[in-house]
């Protein structure tokens, strides 16, 4: 008997986007007030497709964004996130050639590739390398040994380096450069792992590959354990996210800066967003908290005439309007979200902003008539959450659920035996002192009187690397399109049918009645 894969039965109670939201059109729902009904499947989890395309050139393996905040997204966070497919949006707060140069840190990254190995020098004792070693507590005890204009003089290995050998100079231990194996840079084409994990297969016993310019300058070191965790992790399902030069993909945020005379300053954002395309960025974003305004459409409207071609995100706005302005305006991507964010509070301050689903969705109307994407901004809390916004848009931008991740800027605390990450708004006083005023549209001379503040200082609980984050939250989105039967996020889109949920059934959707030993994590 065939099964049964449809009944009308179902029909009147879950119901697609196009009836379900229109139905509730006198409430503002958000991700705990709906859930997704099953359908009949045939897909799974583990064989679900997460790519998702963002803009003409802009395509990602996984729909994940790390928020432009200054306490979630630098170089560091970036690259992690490309590495996993996905995309990381480096913050303003900050001098402007910084955020270029942490631009090109993505961009010149190579994975496997230490591209700045600590050195020593010919002069020194192996009694100053231990010194060093204990001090810094390095793991490691090989180093490359360099002249004084980092030319390559040899390498120190780590069989020499011993409190017996105390008294020795570096240069009398020191395997000579003759008999050190090297690659010129340019040789390492463009997959320097692939060249490298062929090289130390031809290469018995050789566990480290210096690379050097045709002058013989040191420019990195490639450890062969490092090329056999990379090998191992490319077998993994989620291809990290590259442009064309196989570069890793990474975007900026700007603000729609103005001059003294309260004018958009044209000059200098074209100076800025031309430096970071010259450095490689791969998008842009115009980050407000209110896209749907003068000062951001016409920032649009000035990088498109001066950039055609590149990705431009912008936002963020919460109605169709806001989505059709910002379209015609020249973005490709839409963020949609006021006062959803964890560390947000637009919506106490201020009295606006809309919860998060019916945004999504009235949005995502405007999107599809103007041929753009939607990135669902702000107030994700667990994987479930993402699922039910790839309902209706193309990616999730995560404030909160990265910025307790190793890759975050900031230091780990400790407080009563536990680690946190500090994690603040945009909105929040300081970080408006330090720089986001204009994105909450007061001016930096506010910055010396009492701002409204629409965002709050918070910390977040330490929990490792990106890596780890993301396995959890892909592995969530897999499994919610399993039980839709949705292959690739395109089927999600359209195949989803929601229904409501009442308070009693929000209680009974997270774990109840029980002692909880171990979460689910
Ligand atoms: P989550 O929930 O992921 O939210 O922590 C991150 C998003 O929140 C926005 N954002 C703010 N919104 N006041 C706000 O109203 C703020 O101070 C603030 N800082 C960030 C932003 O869209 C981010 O991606």
């Amino acid at each position: 008997m065939a099964a049964t894969r449809n009944s009308s039965f179902d029909n009147p109670f879950y119901q697609p986007a196009d009836k379900f939201f229109p139905a509730n059109n006198k409430i503002g729902l958000t991700f705990d007030d709906i859930t997704l009904a099953t359908l009949y499947s045939e897909i799974l989890p583990r064989d679900t497709q997460l790519d998702t395309r963002l803009a003409d050139n802009l395509h990602l393996h996984i729909p994940a964004i790390s928020s432009d905040m200054d306490t979630v997204t630098e170089s560091r966070m970036a690259i992690a996130m490309a590495l996993n497919g996905g995309l990381g949006l480096i913050h303003y707060n900050m001098p402007e050639r910084q955020q270029i140069s942490e631009v090109s840190r993505v961009k010149n990254h190579v994975h496997g590739l230490i591209q700045e190995p600590i050195k020593v020098s010919p002069e020194q004792f192996i009694g100053d390398v231990l010194a060093i070693i204990e001090q810094k507590k390095f793991a490691f005890g090989t180093f490359p040994v360099v002249d004084e204009i980092g030319k390559l003089v040899g390498l120190l290995s780590g069989h020499v380096v011993k409190p017996r050998y105390a008294k020795l100079k570096v240069s009398e231990a020191l395997t000579p450069r003759s008999q050190v194996h090297t690659i010129v840079q340019k040789e390492l084409g463009k997959d320097p792992i692939a060249r490298a994990d062929k090289f130390f297969t031809e290469h018995l016993g050789i566990h480290k590959l210096l690379v050097v310019d045709e002058d013989d300058h040191l420019h990195g070191l490639i450890t062969m354990s490092d090329v056999e965790r990379i090998t191992q992790e490319r077998k993994a399902q989620f291809k990290p996210a590259r442009d064309a030069q196989f570069r890793l993909v990474c975007g900026a945020a700007v603000s729609a800066t103005r001059n003294a005379f309260g004018e958009l300053d044209r000059e200098r954002i074209l100076t800025h967003v031309g430096a970071l395309v010259e450095r490689g960025a791969d998008v842009v974003a115009v980050s407000t908290a209110h896209g749907h305004s003068k000062g951001v459409g016409d920032t649009v409207k000035v990088l498109r005439e001066a950039f055609p071609r590149l990705p431009i995100i912008a936002g963020n706005v919460t109605s169709a309007a806001g989505v059709e302005y910002l379209a015609d305006c020249g973005a490709n991507a839409i963020k949609v979200g006021q006062g959803p964010g964890s560390i947000c509070t637009t919506r106490i301050v201020a009295g606006v902003g809309i919860p998060q689903m019916t945004a999504l969705y009235i949005c995502a109307q405007a999107a599809a008539k103007k041929k753009v994407s939607i990135l669902a901004d702000g107030g994700i809390t667990k994987s479930g959450d993402i699922v039910k916004a790839l309902t209706l848009a193309q990616a999730v931008i995560c404030g909160g659920m990265f910025a307790g991740c190793t890759e975050a800027p900031g230091e780990v605390m400790e407080i009563g035996g536990k680690l946190y990450k500090q994690y603040r708004g945009m909105g929040s006083l300081a970080a408006m002192k330090a720089g986001s005023a204009a994105r909450y549209g007061h001016e930096k001379a506010d910055t010396t009187r009492k701002l409204a503040a629409e965002g709050i200082e918070a910390l977040k609980e330490s929990v490792g690397s990106v890596d780890r984050v993301l396995a959890q939250l892909i592995g969530g989105i897999q499994s919610g399109m399993g039980y839709l039967g949705a292959a690739n996020l395109e089927q999600l889109r359209q195949k989803a049918r929601y229904i409501r949920v009442s308070p009693a059934g929000q209680r009974e959707a997270a774990p109840h009645d029980v002692v909880e030993l171990k979460t689910g994590n």
